[in-house]
């Protein structure tokens, strides 16, 4: 409901007209390095410093700075009639490029690929159908087929998906209690945050990233070094090939990716394979039963809408498609972040 004040001044919609800037303006300081920048030169720039070593004109670079004074990621100190920045605290610890933490990548998987798809949003309401032939050119029937177009996008994709496990991991890892299940295989598992993750909460479990094999192959040589290779890989395509038999099976943001039929025919070949005992961990971001929010997973379902054949649900639509399956005792936990856990038995 809007507020007096909203009525009177809708200053509720300037603000959600300038969203997409307020964006656009994190993704530009990101993508020109300005916070990398910084953090390597330790010490308060002027805006002509920062212009001369990123190759950018003076004039855009201070308007970006000042702006990202005004969003708080960056610090601003005048000194003789001259502005000199720093990164504020938050981007030291999450715009930095190589910090554990960083959020770099997720970001210009944003800016270079979820930006363009939804600048056909309306068309994708209109049609109920991804945007990737309009927004890429591209006309695959396999949705992954055309994500993974290059091996530059495959990277941008993979990046982007695992940095933000290093921020909300721990917590659908550790929403249940997942001790008595020892053989794990993380179905989609990519490049294997959540992957390293489960194996750091739980090191007497053995964990297996199942995916497609270009995606192993570039997740062997770009993500998961030697030394981690306490997680194994098995190359397949889960709705073709077999699936090997374990005591649970993680589904990270895979059913979001697709429609109700395609995620009871993967669950089922999932309970099929699945030991006696075992399950199934489900983990995705929850909408509200009432779907009347959080306004994060509405976003995130207009998002699949454009870019993918799935959605986001309700723990009571994730349990539907378990119980489809033949999974029993599903039980569910909010984080109170971005992801969420949904834990079915066989
Ligand atoms: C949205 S991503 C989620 C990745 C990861 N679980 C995470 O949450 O970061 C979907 C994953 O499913 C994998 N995938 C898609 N179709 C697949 C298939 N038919 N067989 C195996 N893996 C598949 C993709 O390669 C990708 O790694």
């Amino acid at each position: 409901m809007s507020s007096t004040e909203d009525l009177e001044y809708p200053q509720v919609l300037i603000q959600y007209q300038n969203g997409f800037l307020i964006s656009k303006i994190l993704f530009t300081a990101c993508e020109l390095g300005v916070f990398d920048l910084l953090m390597e030169s330790e010490g308060l720039l002027s805006s002509d410093t920062i212009a001369a070593r990123l190759g950018t004109s003076v004039s855009g670079m201070e308007r970006l700075l000042d702006a990202c004074v005004g969003l708080k990621l960056l610090r601003v100190e005048m000194k003789n009639k001259e502005a000199f920045y720093s990164n504020a605290e938050i981007s030291k610890l999450y715009l930095k490029k190589s910090s554990p933490k960083s959020q770099h990548h997720n970001l210009m998987y944003y800016s270079k690929t979820i930006y363009l798809c939804w600048h056909y949003l309306a068309d994708a309401v209109r049609e109920g159908k991804n945007q990737y032939e309009k927004a890429f050119g591209i006309s695959s029937k396999d949705l992954f087929e055309a994500l993974y177009r290059s091996e530059e996008e495959m990277l941008k994709f993979m990046s982007g998906l695992n940095s933000i496990w290093s921020i909300c991991g721990r917590d659908v890892i550790a929403a249940f209690d997942l001790s008595p299940f020892h053989l794990i295989y993380d179905l989609g598992g990519c490049a294997g945050a959540l992957a390293q993750e489960c194996i750091s909460l739980y090191p007497n479990s053995s964990v297996t990233i199942y995916d497609l094999p270009k995606v192993v192959q570039m997740a062997k040589k770009h993500f998961v070094s030697p030394e981690e290779r306490r997680i194994t890989f098995h190359e397949g395509d889960f709705f073709k090939d077999p699936i090997p038999q374990a005591d649970l099976y993680i589904l990270a943001r895979i059913l979001h990716d697709w429609g109700d039929e395609k995620c009871v025919q993967l669950l089922t070949k999932v309970q099929k394979a699945c030991k006696p005992g075992g399950g199934v961990l489900l983990v995705e971001t929850l909408l509200n039963e009432d779907k009347s929010g959080p306004l994060e997973t509405q976003l995130y379902s207009m998002n699949m809408l454009v870019q993918t054949e799935g959605k986001e649900r309700t723990p009571a639509e994730y349990s539907k498609l378990l119980e489809a399956a033949g999974f029993k005792e599903t039980q569910f936990k909010k984080t109170g972040k971005l992801y969420d856990a949904i834990l079915g038995r066989k």
